[in-house]
C-alpha cells in the first residue's frame, strides 16, 4: 500500500450535442488536483477553495469508497481537492473529483483497476452529486479525448484520442450561477416522439463520423441536439443570444455543457471573439460570466506516488 498519493483529473463537456448521456469530451483546462494520504486517523476530505462540502457527502469520497471496498480495506484517508473545476458550472466538476478519488485509491492501494472499474466506482460519485449514475462525463475524463459511452452496464467505453481529433477550440463561458444537474435531468420528458429519436441517432452518428475525419466544419454541423436542448434552453437566462452572438463571431456550433449552465463554441479561429461575444451576449441577458478558450485534452494521470 502507498501512503501518498497525487492525481489530476480534467473537466468535461457531457453531451456534446446529440450525444445525451453518451458523448464526452475531456477538456485541457481546467483540471481539479487530488491529494491521498493513507497514514491518517480519520476520514477527512477538504476541497481548496472551501465549498463546505460535508466528507461523507462529497462524490469523491463515494467513489474513493467503492474503490476501497472493492479491495476489502476500511482504512481512513485524508484527501484534499484542490478544485480547478467550479462546482455546479456543468463542465464535470463532480466527475473530475470521483475520477480523480478512485484512481487514487486504486494507485495507493496497488490495485491496478482497469477503466471500466473506475467508471463504475466513480458513477457513484455521479449518484450521490446529481441522483443519477450517469458516465459520460467520468469516461471522458478518466480516458481523455472524445469519448462514446458503448454500454452503461456493463460499462463499455470507445475512445479518440486528443492527438486524433480534428483541430479545434472550445471556448467555454461559465455563466455566474449555479443550475443543479438534478433539476436540469428533472425536466426532461420521459418519452419523446420517434421522429426526435430519429433525428438525433442521424446527428450523433454524424458526429461521430466527422470527429474520425478530423473535420471541425462538420463537428460543429452536428453540435445539435433535439432531445434535451429544447427543455434545458429555458433554464440558462440568455442561451439564445449567447448562441446567436458566437454564431455571428465565427464559432462552427454552439450548445450547453452537459447539464448547464456553462455553453460551449467550437472554433477554428476566431476563439477571442467568440469569447467576448460570449460574455457581452450574457451580460445583455443580465448575467456575468467567464468565458475562456481551451482545446481537447488527455484523460486522468498520476503525478506522484510515494
Ligand atoms: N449527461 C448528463 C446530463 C451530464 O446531461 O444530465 C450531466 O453533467
Amino acid at each position: 500500500m502507498k501512503s501518498f498519493v497525487k492525481v489530476t483529473a480534467p473537466a468535461t463537456i457531457a453531451n456534446f450535442g446529440p450525444g445525451f448521456d453518451t458523448f464526452g469530451l475531456a477538456l485541457d483546462q481546467p483540471r481539479d488536483t487530488i491529494e491521498l494520504s493513507l497514514d491518517v486517523y480519520e476520514t477527512q476530505i477538504e476541497t481548496v477553495p472551501d465549498y463546505s462540502i460535508p466528507t461523507k457527502k462529497n462524490a469523491a469520497f463515494a467513489a474513493a469508497n467503492s474503490i476501497a471496498w472493492k479491495n476489502r480495506v476500511n482504512a481512513p484517508f485524508h484527501m484534499k481537492i484542490v478544485k480547478g473545476i467550479r462546482p455546479g458550472s456543468g463542465i464535470g466538476s463532480s466527475a473530475a473529483s470521483s475520477v480523480g478519488a478512485a484512481l487514487a485509491m486504486a494507485v495507493a492501494m496497488d490495485f491496478s483497476a482497469k477503466d471500466d472499474e473506475i467508471i463504475q466506482a466513480s458513477s457513484l460519485g455521479e449518484k450521490m452529486a446529481s441522483g443519477t449514475a450517469h458516465i459520460d462525463n467520468v469516461a471522458a475524463s478518466l480516458i481523455g479525448g472524445f469519448t462514446i459511452v458503448a454500454s452503461r452496464s456493463p460499462v463499455e467505453v470507445l475512445s479518440i484520442p486528443p492527438e486524433q481529433l480534428p483541430d479545434f477550440e472550445v471556448v467555454v463561458a461559465l455563466p455566474d450561477m449555479v443550475l443543479e444537474t438534478r433539476r436540469s435531468r428533472a425536466i426532461i420528458p420521459k418519452a419523446v416522439p420517434i421522429e426526435t429519436a430519429v433525428g438525433n441517432i442521424s446527428l450523433s452518428s454524424s458526429m461521430v463520423h466527422a470527429m474520425m475525419r478530423r473535420d471541425s466544419a462538420a463537428v460543429g454541423k452536428y453540435l445539435r441536439d433535439e432531445l434535451v436542448l429544447p427543455y434545458r434552453r429555458p433554464l440558462i437566462p440568455g442561451y439564445d443570444k449567447v448562441q446567436k452572438a458566437a454564431t455571428e463571431a465565427g464559432a462552427l456550433g454552439v450548445s450547453i455543457s452537459g447539464a448547464g449552465p456553462a455553453v460551449f463554441a467550437i472554433s477554428d479561429g476566431g476563439s477571442k471573439d467568440i469569447a467576448k461575444s460570449m460574455e457581452s451576449a450574457f451580460k445583455s441577458a443580465g448575467l456575468k460570466s467567464q468565458a475562456y478558450i481551451t482545446k481537447p485534452g488527455k484523460g486522468a494521470e498520476v503525478l506522484e506516488v510515494s
